[in-house]
């Protein structure tokens, strides 16, 4: 894994971080909205009429002075600022105990794992900013992931996730993202290219909420801006979407696919 180690406090980005890449300086959005249509253009799009998604922002830490809920809320600011509405939670919101097969067996699936696909279910996309816990997903975490996961429609399936992290260490929880898009990619999640990482946590934030370092909070915003142009992208123009099936050499099968 490439990591890159940005200024001051820093970005952990990995290869395919967009905070990491030289700024496309001519590049054109896209999808193409002028943010001032021109004169003569009456059938310009007006800005960000496309961006009244819906957004889960869930932080995976419930503790009360969680730097990843702090990060959580600050993506759903970012959201809100560029058109979007955002419910941010914790996963406090969505207990749940240890998976056990004979208890699901017995009592089903438990009301925290159902408010939680409620959640993915009712909004267009989520954002996860989630602790890394000895270089991997905090167990709670993978837990409500596995419970939530028993649920036919299986939730995960073809819903967009972007993830987040932030730790007071200098690797910013990274290693989590990476751990943790295993099982959503498995489950057929669209889990965004680009993740952030904020390192050094405990020096990182301004009074305001905001990113202290001006750098940093523009690298923040342009990549959750990239999502939302994503999210934009799939839901409105379905044609982009597509399915993905894992083939294991069994014959093409519902019963086989690796997502359900
Ligand atoms: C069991 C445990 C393991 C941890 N392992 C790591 C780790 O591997 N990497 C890291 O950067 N921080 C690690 N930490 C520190 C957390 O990043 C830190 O507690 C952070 O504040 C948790 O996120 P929160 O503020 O959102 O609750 C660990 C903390 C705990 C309790």
């Amino acid at each position: 894994m490439a990591v890159v180690v940005l200024g001051r406090p820093g970005v952990i980005a990995p290869a395919r971080a967009v905070t990491a890449r030289p700024r496309r300086a001519a590049a054109a959005p896209w999808p193409h909205r002028p943010d001032t249509p021109s004169e003569g253009t009456a059938m310009a799009t007006p800005p960000h009429t496309g961006r009244n998604l819906s957004y889960f922002v869930m932080s995976a830490s419930a503790r009360a002075d969680s730097w990843n809920t702090r990060l959580a809320r600050l993506a759903a600011s970012v959201i809100e600022e560029r058109g979007g509405t955002a419910e941010v939670a914790t996963i406090g919101d969505f207990d749940v105990p240890g998976y056990h097969g004979d208890h699901e067996a017995s009592d089903g699936i438990p009301d925290g794992a159902e408010r939680f696909r409620s959640r993915l279910l009712d909004h267009d996309a989520f954002v996860i900013s989630s602790p890394e816990y000895n270089a991997s997903v905090p167990g709670v975490l993978k837990n409500l992931i596995d419970w939530t996961s028993r649920f036919r429609p299986q939730p995960f399936n073809e819903r967009l996730g972007l993830l987040m992290s932030a730790s007071p260490s200098r690797t910013g929880g990274n290693r989590s993202l990476w751990a943790l898009r295993v099982p959503l990619e498995a489950l057929g999640a669209r889990v965004h290219p680009d993740m952030f990482s904020l390192a050094q946590s405990a020096t990182a934030f301004g009074e305001d909420g905001r990113l202290a370092h001006g750098t940093l909070q523009e690298q923040f915003e342009e990549n959750v801006r990239g999502y939302m142009d994503l999210v934009e992208a799939i839901v409105r123009y379905p044609c982009a979407k597509k399915a993905w099936v894992e083939y294991l050499g069994q014959r093409p099968d519902p019963a086989f696919r690796r997502a359900e």
